[in-house]
């Protein structure tokens, strides 16, 4: 038998695999289709500083034809990526090392190909970085993985904003979706209060998270890769990109963490001349650079490429969907894990909106999150629930899960998320976070046991307070009947009952 043989586009590829990307069935579609679509917008506001508003409107073209649209006021696309930006898989800005919502040039393009062949209909896009204002009709040439555009025109920008909206039709199940869909944007609201997100249902809800805070987290920056965090593949990429006469210790100034001296020392390390130029080094050569690369003790990554939402936003987020009772928080300091730096928050809330588990179940409340993007499937394979369940005694604590109203927040900003899938859904069990996670889970939960234990102290004195009263209050006027005298006033009495000493007998 001949064997057939032919190459898959990654188009084509990600199409034959729908379920990797979320799309596996029309439920999970729609929610999939506007998650991606809102995360880049909220991407392209949040790397460039702007308070995002983000306006989103969902209709039904047919009982199962669904149309999109999601407007923003981010930074909007420079004319010459908007083609391969939306019609060309595996091509995006997020590929630094720079924490993002978006990291595989993927996500919004799976949305547009899952439109166009559900469908039939290109996607359409009006976008401005504030200059003109461009308006593409696309689609995705699966086979050869590049744009087709349909249409094209520019216009002048007469109010000098800034921003992207897109305009997709696709097949999908928004009666099914719709809870999880709320559920996505409330728990976005949660984690960044200063966006405002409007949302227009095909069943006539009108959902509005206005502004609640005007503080911004700070931007994550771009760095270089740690040496950690590189392979040989990657090493080899670096050196293809470089002069080819580079010496190599200005090679490796390309790394973060390493400067000249640790340059040299490394050479010397691993047995190289560190004037040897890139192109004389062999393949042997090459090799060693990457073990030694993993090995060599350097620095942590650089925390700089992170953007963490910051104790006061959590805070605001959790107050307005859940105002609890109290709530305890922790940002702990950077970590990281193989190169990819990271820093994990956390939160619990207790009391208030938060209602106690139902019956004794073992439903825990826990809002995860990455990279400020909600986890909402899967959370019973995710780290963050792994740590409750397993590492932390919460009678310690003097916390009962399946009868306190507890609410748990993980919050995890790396360089890198490990992601399970593609999809986005649960992040995997590596030590190095969970350890973080518990930390810092550990250290809400000794906040909040001292709440509730002064609390407690607070609620046993003031019913001994009671008690005495009634009680001074008997004895004082049976005492004023026997000796025949004045019934001593009730003020007098109070000032008795409240000094200290009788208090704390
Ligand atoms: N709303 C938007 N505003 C600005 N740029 C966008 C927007 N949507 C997509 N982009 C650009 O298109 C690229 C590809 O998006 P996408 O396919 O979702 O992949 P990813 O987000 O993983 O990079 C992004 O990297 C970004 O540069
Ligand atoms: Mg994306």
């Amino acid at each position: 038998m001949s064997l057939k043989f032919k190459q898959l586009s990654p188009a084509e590829f990600f199409y034959n695999n729908k379920s990797m990307a979320g799309f596996d069935n029309q439920s999970r579609a729609v929610y999939t289709v506007f998650r991606e679509l809102i995360e880049n917008s909220l991407d392209a506001c949040d790397t460039h500083s702007i308070r995002p508003i983000v306006f989103v409107s969902l209709k039904l073209n047919t009982r199962e034809e669904l149309e999109i649209t999601v407007a923003d006021n981010g930074s909007g696309v420079p004319a010459r990526y908007i083609a391969d930006a939306f019609g060309r898989i595996f091509f995006g800005s997020k590929y630094s090392v720079m924490q993002n919502r978006g990291t595989f040039g993927l996500g919004g393009k799976m949305a547009i190909l899952y439109g166009q062949l559900s469908t039939g209909t290109p996607v359409e896009v009006i976008t401005t970085t504030g200059k003109d204002v461009y308006k593409v009709k696309l689609s995705i040439d699966v086979k050869l993985n590049q744009p087709i555009i349909h249409e094209k025109k520019i216009e002048k920008n007469s109010h000098l904003l800034h921003g992207t909206t897109i305009k997709l039709s696709f097949k999908g199940d928004y009666i099914t979706a719709r809870s999880r869909i709320l559920k996505y944007l409330h728990m976005t609201r949660i984690a960044l209060p200063y966006a405002t997100i409007i949302f227009d249902d095909p069943e006539g809800l009108f959902f509005v998270a206005p502004t609640l805070s005007h503080i911004l987290p700070k931007p994550p920056r771009e760095t270089p890769p740690h040496p950690y965090g590189v392979d040989i593949i990657k090493l080899k990429e670096m050196i293809e990109s470089s002069k080819k006469d580079l010496p190599l210790y200005k090679f490796f100034l390309k790394f973060s963490r390493i400067g000249k001296v640790t340059a040299f020392n490394f050479s010397k390390l691993i047995g190289l001349d560190p004037f040897k130029p890139l192109r004389k080094l062999t393949d042997e050569e090459i090799k060693r650079i990457a073990e030694g690369l993993k090995s060599y003790k350097f620095l942590p990554p650089d925390a700089s490429a992170l953007s963490p939402l910051g104790l006061e936003t959590i805070k605001t987020g959790i107050n307005a969907e859940f105002a609890p009772e109290y709530i305890a928080l922790c940002q702990r300091p950077p970590s990281a894990y193989e190169g990819f730096s990271f820093i994990v928050e956390t939160a619990i809330g207790y009391g208030g909106n938060i209602p106690p588990p139902a019956n004794g179940s073992d439903d825990i409340r826990l809002l995860r999150f990455a990279n400020k993007i909600p986890l909402i499937y899967d959370a019973s394979n995710d780290v963050s629930m792994r740590v409750i369940l397993e590492d932390i005694d919460w009678k310690n604590y003097g916390l009962d899960l399946k009868s306190d109203p507890l609410l748990f927040f993980v919050h995890i900003a790396a360089t890198k998320v490990p992601f399970k899938t593609a999809g986005k859904e649960y992040v995997a069990d590596r030590e190095e976070i969970r350890r973080e996670i518990r930390l810092g889970l550990r250290e809400c939960a000794r906040e909040l046991k001292s709440y509730l234990s002064k609390k407690a102290q607070q609620i046993h004195h003031a019913q001994r307070k009671e008690k005495m009263s009634v009680y001074l209050t008997l004895l004082a006027k049976y005492t004023s009947a026997l000796a025949e005298t004045e019934l001593i006033p009730k003020t007098k009495l109070n000032a008795l009952i409240n000094k200290k000493g009788i208090e704390d007998e």
